[in-house]
């Protein structure tokens, strides 16, 4: 009998998410049936939309791992192999390679990691994973960057931002990266290649951006919306390009902000403002992932980890990441279980 530990939602969040809010229950997992297979989670990937997305008290909070295959009587999912699957925070679960439904959400299928690419598996929750390809597809095909143009990104040091910049840069763009501190500042414009960083909570964006970008803002990658973003809009040339990925200035807000009026300045510069979410784009996964993975190993892109140890300091990686305390991406690394 294998014994396992999930983080099970005791109340909705409300405001900024406290400890009380989630419970670690233990529970033993029953023989496996045939069709199925028992996952280990290696590493948890903690993200904003956990914050975002509206869950059912009771349930395991959402989440995707990476994890090894411990038992198999699937013959697609052998012991050894290692998959990203979505099975929310837990040490161990039975699946059958089927999509999953979690807090009225259908997370996706399992999918198996090849062991060819020799890249670091924690890296799958991140430029390999749904970060890489929101940050890959969501930037490439919605703004469609051409050399030469100015991009600004916002959450620049985050996980999706710091590659949505470095891909800029491949795609010989100049780009200005937001931030929460001159540390990130130095960190996206010395390492990573950003020619220029404006720090939200110091820095007058407007004025900054009129110095950084006097020839004005052709892209714009939205990880943040609010009062940052309508800054950013104003200064977008025309016919200029917005993708917008994530609104995280406003996850924890208890009541709805008033509406700022974007629809005139998306009007008057003739702007084309288009959201996606990554599962738009999981049909291309594997281009996307070949594509990144070259770029890895040519060391055109650097990936940065913020890597918490422990299962049970999973809901405390998980507000660091919403505090801002992480550089690039924020996963756990789960521990052997001590039980
Ligand atoms: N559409 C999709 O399919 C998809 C997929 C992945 C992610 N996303 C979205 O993309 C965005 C970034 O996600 P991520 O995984 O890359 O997270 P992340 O950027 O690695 O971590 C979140 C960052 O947000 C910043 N932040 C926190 N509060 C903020 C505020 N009030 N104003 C501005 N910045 C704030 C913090 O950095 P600072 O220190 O700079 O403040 C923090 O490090 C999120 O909005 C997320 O929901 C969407």
């Amino acid at each position: 009998m294998v014994k396992g530990k999930k983080f099970v939602l005791q109340k909705h969040f409300n405001g900024f998410p406290k400890e009380s809010d989630v419970l670690i229950q233990e529970e033993e997992l029953p023989p496996l049936q045939d069709g199925q297979f028992l996952c280990e989670s290696l590493y948890i990937s903690v993200d904003p939309y956990q914050r975002a997305y509206p869950q059912k008290v009771g349930s395991v909070v959402l989440g995707s791992q990476v994890a090894r295959i411990i038992e198999s009587k699937h013959p697609e999912f052998p012991v050894g192999k290692h998959v990203i699957a979505y099975y929310g925070w837990k040490t161990h679960h039975i699946l059958d390679g089927t999509e999953l439904k979690l807090s009225n959400l259908v997370t996706p299928p399992p999918m198996i990691i090849p062991d060819s690419l020799d890249v670091p598996l924690s890296y799958f929750l991140g430029v390999l994973g749904l970060t890489g390809i929101s940050a890959y597809f969501g930037f490439l095909n919605i703004c469609r960057p051409k050399p030469g143009e100015t991009v600004v990104v916002t959450g620049a040091a985050g996980a999706v931002g710091s590659i949505v910049g470095q891909i800029a840069k491949i795609k010989k763009c100049k780009v200005i990266g937001v931030v929460g501190s001159d540390e990130k500042g130095q960190w996206i414009t010395k390492d990573l290649g950003f020619d220029a960083f404006i720090n939200y909570k110091t820095d007058n964006i407007s004025k900054a951006l009129k110095e950084l970008a006097p020839e004005g803002v052709d892209c714009y990658f939205d990880n943040v919306g609010g009062e940052i973003s309508n800054e950013i809009l104003k200064r977008m040339n025309e016919y200029g390009r917005i993708s917008v990925c994530g609104s995280i200035s406003n996850y924890n807000d208890t009541e709805e902000s008033k509406a700022p009026a974007v629809q005139r300045i998306v009007v008057g510069k003739q702007l084309k403002m288009e959201g996606f979410l990554f599962k738009q784009f999981l049909n291309d996964y594997q281009q996307g992932v070949m594509q990144l993975t070259q770029w890895l190993k040519e060391g055109k892109i650097k990936s940065k980890e913020t890597i918490t140890e422990g299962f049970e300091n999973t809901f405390k990686a998980f507000t660091d990441m919403l505090k801002g305390k992480n550089y690039g991406k924020a996963v756990v690394h789960v521990t052997k279980c001590k039980l």
